[in-house]
């Protein structure tokens, strides 16, 4: 028998021989980088045009277009919220773990699991995996925040779910800073090791920044100048089992060495402006643009100006470490 003959009785079949497998099937993610111009009038027109009360959110993802699905890279679908003043994003919970760091506003707040979560400029919010969680903008003015989340990850394995909550808000069950001194220092006995999946949790921007200024020169990495890993308070680890959060302070005229590595990182310019070598090109940046490094592509970071840059990121490190699979190069 002819081999076109046998392939066609397989294909018949639904089945296919090795020889046949579609070699470069899966094409290559390539970097990009998104304008905060652009983001920022979709949202402004969004603002006027969505209704949050059908949509449930009211939210613009980044569609990585070398994927040919949603998703900023194959892990990690990044999105940019806003709410309207007195507007309310209805409670759900969903599979997907998710966080947020607030772009622009303040007033407003996030219940994960019935404890409020003020949110201001450059705070990040947890919201792990199957925890309940709603917002409400009680400010006067729009707030926007970027959402992240493990969509892309989690989807191929069929574990997608979502529920509505019985109401729009939660009650706030819980008083502020609840969480964070029940997985404080003085526990109560058996819980030691809850949270190891996250926390409700918020990491408030002037802790943070107060930190990254105060990175002595000895610890700042040599790839990614002062940089910041925010852990899971139970037990030191990333910050959730699927995303790693970061966030890095480039300092004037900083130019970082090349590295790669086997995860994907998507940025977001929280300060600043700068570029990112990336392959063979740069992405150049400034405050506001989002931008995604794929797997195992040499890159650095450069700050030529004369201000300090942040870029705060998410990279699925966790997941791929877990599997053995993450390596990790410098030149
Ligand atoms: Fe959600
Ligand atoms: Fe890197």
């Amino acid at each position: 028998m002819k081999i076109e003959e046998l392939d066609k009785e397989l294909e018949a079949k639904h089945m296919r021989g090795f020889w046949k497998f579609q070699k470069g099937a899966h094409a290559p993610e390539t970097p990009y980088l998104w304008k905060w111009d652009d983001l920022y009038d979709g949202l402004v027109k969004a603002k006027d045009s969505v209704d949050i009360r059908e949509t449930g959110r009211r939210s613009i993802g980044l569609v990585n277009p070398s994927l040919g699905r949603d998703g900023t890279s194959r892990t990690i679908f990044v999105n940019f919220s806003v709410v309207n003043p007195k507007e309310v994003a209805e409670a759900h919970r969903h599979t997907a773990a998710a966080i947020r760091f607030i772009v622009q506003g303040r007033g407003a707040y996030t219940n994960v699991e019935g404890e409020q979560f003020p949110m201001e400029e450059g705070d990040l919010i947890l919201t792990p995996n199957w925890t309940w969680h709603d917002h409400y903008n009680g400010s006067d003015k729009p707030i926007i925040w970027l959402d992240a989340l493990d969509v892309p990850l989690i989807s191929p394995l069929n574990v997608g779910f979502f529920e509505l909550y019985e109401r729009d808000v939660q009650p706030a069950s819980f008083r502020r800073g609840e969480y964070a001194q029940r997985f404080g220092f003085a526990r109560v006995p058996g819980r030691e090791k809850e949270g190891r999946k996250g926390l409700p949790f918020r990491y408030p921007w002037t802790d943070t920044y107060k930190a990254l200024q105060e990175i002595r020169a000895e610890d700042a990495d040599p790839c990614n100048g002062s940089l910041l890993r925010y852990i899971n308070p139970v037990d030191g680890g990333y910050t959730l089992p699927t995303m790693s959060c970061e966030i890095q302070l480039l300092k004037p005229g900083l130019k970082t060495k090349l590295h790669r590595h086997t995860s994907t990182a998507c940025y977001h310019v929280f300060k600043g402006s700068g570029r990112t070598r990336v392959g063979e090109g740069y992405l150049e940046w400034s405050k506001g643009d989002s931008f995604v490094i794929p797997t195992w592509l040499w890159h650095a970071h450069e700050n030529p100006g004369k201000e300090e840059a942040v870029l705060f990121s998410l990279s699925d490190q966790p997941v791929l470490e877990v599997l053995e699979w993450y390596k990790e190069e410098t030149q």
